[in-house]
């Protein structure tokens, strides 16, 4: 079985699909993690030195190496989605998992982040909202199971993903 689990940064992707990858017995891949091997640094550095566009087209091709690959369980990077080539892959390989949260719960467990350089700005609680906006309808296109994801702990939500698999 392959699982893509998507959504916004913090909304727990990486925590959950390495249990949820234990609990299945499936391997357990964060693209961000791949992206950073091939790219031999930071994301953040990445996108000050080569700027966003660049980190995509390296995020789209760990996605279609994924696509294309065995059985596991893929943390995404949240921004992902908004290239309609990678929606497609997604859609077409992965039963898809979106781990959706409010703007505030997530920036409750991000607000002492360095690493994501969307979220280097003065109002990263805003800027959670206007990403939001524009990427909860991207999410929910590509979704076959939506998640909340604000209360439960890792171990509540890999049992209720478990159930509707
Ligand atoms: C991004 C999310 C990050 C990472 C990069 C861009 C985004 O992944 O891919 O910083 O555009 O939302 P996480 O969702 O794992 O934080």
């Amino acid at each position: 079985m392959a699982v893509a689990l998507v959504g916004l940064p913090g909304a727990g992707k990486s925590a959950v699909g390495r249990r949820l990858g234990q609990r299945l017995q499936l391997p357990f891949i964060d693209t961000d993690n791949v992206v950073e091997q091939r790219i031999g640094c930071s994301i953040r550095d990445y996108f000050e030195r080569e700027g966003e566009a660049s980190f995509r087209d390296i995020e789209q091709q760990v996605i279609a190496d994924l696509a294309q690959g065995a059985d596991g369980v893929v943390a995404t990077g949240g921004g992902s989605v908004l290239r309609e080539a990678n929606r497609a892959m997604l859609r077409g390989s992965f039963h898809v998992i979106y781990l959706r949260s409010s703007p505030e719960d997530l920036f409750r467990r991000l607000r002492h982040d360095v690493k994501r350089p969307l979220l280097q700005v003065a109002d990263p609680l805003g800027r959670l909202r206007e990403l939001q906006g524009a990427r909860d309808p991207l999410y929910r296109e590509i979704a076959h199971d939506i998640v909340e994801t604000g209360r439960p702990s890792v171990a509540m939500l890999v049992n209720i993903i478990v159930m509707q698999l």
